[in-house]
């Protein structure tokens, strides 16, 4: 009997609806070949239903995706609409509701990219950023006095748990010492005296088990330069969520082009589906033309067939994107190439 996975598919806004049917085309290539079938269903939550009718999901939106086994989401976000409204109305009710703290966000330079970064070689750089994803400087804590008069103030309060840190960096060192046997943490414990203090202490403290993980810390200054100017160093890197975002922005465009990099918003304990989303927003910019790069969200496909435990229909799938980048010259604009999403996605699936 095939195993049948069920996928709560939100393409939301812009190229996100163009770049979840080529993610989809290639799981069921996937599928067949590896003895697995995926029945979708599809929500049409988005800015374009926010206008439309005041809110970016029903208000039972949560409960809907509760018995899905993953939720593929393309992008959101549209012109018009806040994008705190986006955000805080669809993207972090479904990470904090199914506890979701691993914002996973592997990079890699792959053979036929021209890095905008000279010391980035093909092949050598390699890394997964393990980005915190439900506390610390996104908080809801915090407030706005005094609105219109000149003793205006906004507090807004960054919170860090014991409980919330120590199992991400648990995720992040089981992560390093199956991968290269080495981790970053990033830090600020220079100018941020109380939270950050408090990170570098529970890395000490779980570090303590996990002998076999090299790890060191850098002030996330510091190691922003040292992403650009040696980026082949670094292995796992573990950041906190504001630290975490900029940084995997960062080596994205390292990488070649933010249009390549995926995320998965995991809930290890798997109580709750995990998420997987491209980097990328909704591109308005070239929405509806049908070139964006569908290459962020076919990865992000990847993730989720590993996570539902196909590990090697996943690998298929990252070995077809390293070929059709170091074997082709097909690619989409951003690129520097030609082909519209369609035609990249082909070749893709003709070599997978
Ligand atoms: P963006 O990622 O949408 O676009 C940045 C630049 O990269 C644009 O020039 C765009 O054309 C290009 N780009 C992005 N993805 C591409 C792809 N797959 N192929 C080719 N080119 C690509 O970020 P931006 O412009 O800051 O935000 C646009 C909207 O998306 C905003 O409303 C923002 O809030 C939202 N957004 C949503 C995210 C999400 O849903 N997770 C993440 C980031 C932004
Ligand atoms: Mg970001």
């Amino acid at each position: 009997m095939t195993t049948n996975h069920r996928i709560a598919l939100i393409p939301g806004d812009g190229i996100g609806a163009e770049v979840l049917p080529p993610a989809q085309q290639v799981l069921d290539v996937l599928g067949r070949r590896h003895g697995f079938s995926l029945s979708y269903t599809s929500y049409d939550w988005s800015c374009e239903r926010y206008l439309r009718e005041g809110a970016m999901m029903p208000a039972d939106g949560i409960d809907q995706l509760r018995e899905a086994d993953a939720i593929l989401l393309g992008a959101v976000g549209y012109p018009g609409v806040p994008d705190h409204v986006s955000l805080w109305g669809l993207l972090i009710p479904i990470r904090r509701s199914f506890r979701q703290y691993v914002n996973l966000r592997p990079i890699r330079v792959f053979e036929g990219i021209d890095s905008p970064v000279r010391g980035a070689r093909p092949g050598e750089v390699d890394v997964v950023v393990v980005r915190e994803n439900m506390e610390g400087e996104y908080s809801e804590v915090g407030g706005r006095l005094n609105s219109g008069f000149p003793d205006e103030i906004a507090v807004q309060e960054a919170v860090f748990t014991r409980a919330g840190v120590t199992r991400l960096l648990d995720y992040a060192f089981t992560l390093a010492s199956q991968r290269g046997g080495r981790l970053t943490s990033a830090t600020k414990s220079n100018g941020i005296i109380h939270t950050m203090p408090f990170w570098d202490q529970l890395v000490t403290e779980r570090a303590a088990s996990f002998p076999q993980v090299a790890w060191d810390q850098e002030h996330i200054d510091a190691l922003a330069a040292k992403f650009v100017l040696e980026p082949a160093r670094f292995d796992v890197v573990v950041a906190s969520n504001l630290f975490g975002d900029i940084l995997s922005d960062l080596a994205a465009a390292v990488a070649g082009s933010i249009g390549i990099a995926p995320a998965a918003n995991l809930n290890p304990e798997r109580d709750f589906p995990s998420m997987f989303e491209p980097v990328h927003g909704s591109a308005p910019d070239i929405a509806g033309q049908g070139i964006a790069n569908p290459l962020g969200a076919i990865w992000s496909a990847a993730m989720m067939l590993d996570h539902l435990g196909h590990p090697a229909a996943a690998r298929d799938i990252t070995d077809a994107i390293a070929a059709v980048l170091a074997k082709t010259d097909v690619r989409t604009r951003d690129l520097g190439g030609t082909a519209t999403t369609a035609e990249f996605t082909d070749k893709l699936i003709e070599l997978l």
